[in-house]
């Protein structure tokens, strides 16, 4: 379509993403067999049938699942790979991707095995499609802070690799001040600071992401809008949202697409962006995400430019390479 055609065609960066979750049913298959791992499925559309979920927590479960198939250092490589190749067509410049490395260790994968095949799949990347891409260690919050700080300690050899922390999993019960500490501890060896917040938690949730973790970016953010206050300061303080309408639409965070507030976000004035977040899981790319909000919520041309640059603007990019992105 005409409307398709111009939001591939719209430079963008990727910003909340779980490489975890973007292992297609057909690579879950071909990883299975390579590494003699059984999953309890019996053919790829048996898999897809499985993707019906109607909470976060359903969706967890079987992601977590998918991601025992990932074993050896080119697993993790050609899952990367097969990401970066797919959104190329989508016009993303620069992604920023999250890795879950708990889900990995405490199954007894290295987390050196996970982050160098990560790492050789992004140079690739660079010198194949032209795309950049920063890593995002990402913290499971249903596990306690001391998994967190061991966590973090297993990644000290590789501090000048990974750009920022983030905090993804089961939100409700496993608020923000949980990680109060690991956030410090993070932020003092220089990483930055991002967390899934008021995806399905309160407010409340993310007024401790901002003020007890001092994050630099909210993944989702969507119940934010609850409290005028709230969304007022959001705006005001110049906060970049990382929201996923397929993902909202398919853990039931929205009933339908047409309730999606992404304009509503833009017309409080904050700085939204549109991403994937579990690409394979969800139904789309990021740029199916920008056409599926697009198509329910009447988006203009314009609105489409914004939330694209948006993506530069919150990036954990310098400021010269931001700008020349704009
Ligand atoms: N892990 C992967 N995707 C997630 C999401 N949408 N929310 C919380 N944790 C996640
Ligand atoms: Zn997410």
């Amino acid at each position: 379509s005409d409307l398709g055609t111009f939001i591939a065609g719209l430079p963008k960066a990727e910003l909340h993403l779980h490489i975890e979750g973007s292992l297609e049913p057909e690579l879950m298959f071909a990883l299975a067999q390579r590494n003699g791992v059984a999953i309890p499925f019996a053919s790829i559309d048996e898999v897809r049938a499985a993707y019906s979920f109607s909470r976060l927590q359903d969706f967890l479960d079987i992601y977590y699942q998918g991601a025992n198939v990932l074993v050896t250092e080119a697993d993790f490589h050609d899952l990367a790979a097969a990401y970066f190749a797919r959104v190329a067509a989508d016009g993303v410049v620069h992604a920023e991707i999250m890795f879950d490395p708990q889900t990995h260790t405490d199954r007894g994968i290295a987390f050196d095995t996970v982050i160098r095949g990560l790492l050789s799949a992004m140079e690739e990347a660079e010198a194949e499609h032209g795309i950049t891409s920063r890593l995002i260690m990402s913290f499971l919050r249903h596990l306690d802070e001391e998994s967190a700080f061991a966590t973090l300690a297993m990644a000290e050899p590789w501090l000048d690799r990974i750009a920022a922390v983030g905090l993804d999993s089961s939100e409700l019960g496993h608020p923000p001040e949980k990680f109060a500490r690991v956030f410090a501890a993070a932020r003092a060896k220089g990483l930055r600071l991002v967390a899934h917040a008021g995806e399905e938690g309160p407010p409340a949730y993310v007024e401790q992401a901002l003020d007890l973790l001092g994050v630099d970016r909210l993944d989702h953010g969507n119940r934010s809008l609850e409290d005028p206050v709230l969304t007022a300061r959001l705006a005001r303080e110049g906060m970049t949202l990382t929201v996923c309408p397929l993902s909202n639409l398919k853990l039931c965070v929205v009933d339908d697409m047409a309730d999606h507030p992404i304009d509503r976000m833009l017309a409080e004035g904050i700085r939204a962006t549109v991403n994937s977040d579990d690409p394979a899981y969800f139904g789309g790319y990021v740029a199916d995400n920008y056409v599926a909000a697009a198509e329910a919520r009447g988006l203009s041309r314009q609105d489409l430019a914004r939330l694209a640059r948006n993506s530069f603007l919150g990036s954990f990019l310098d400021d010269a390479a931001v700008a020349a992105h704009l």
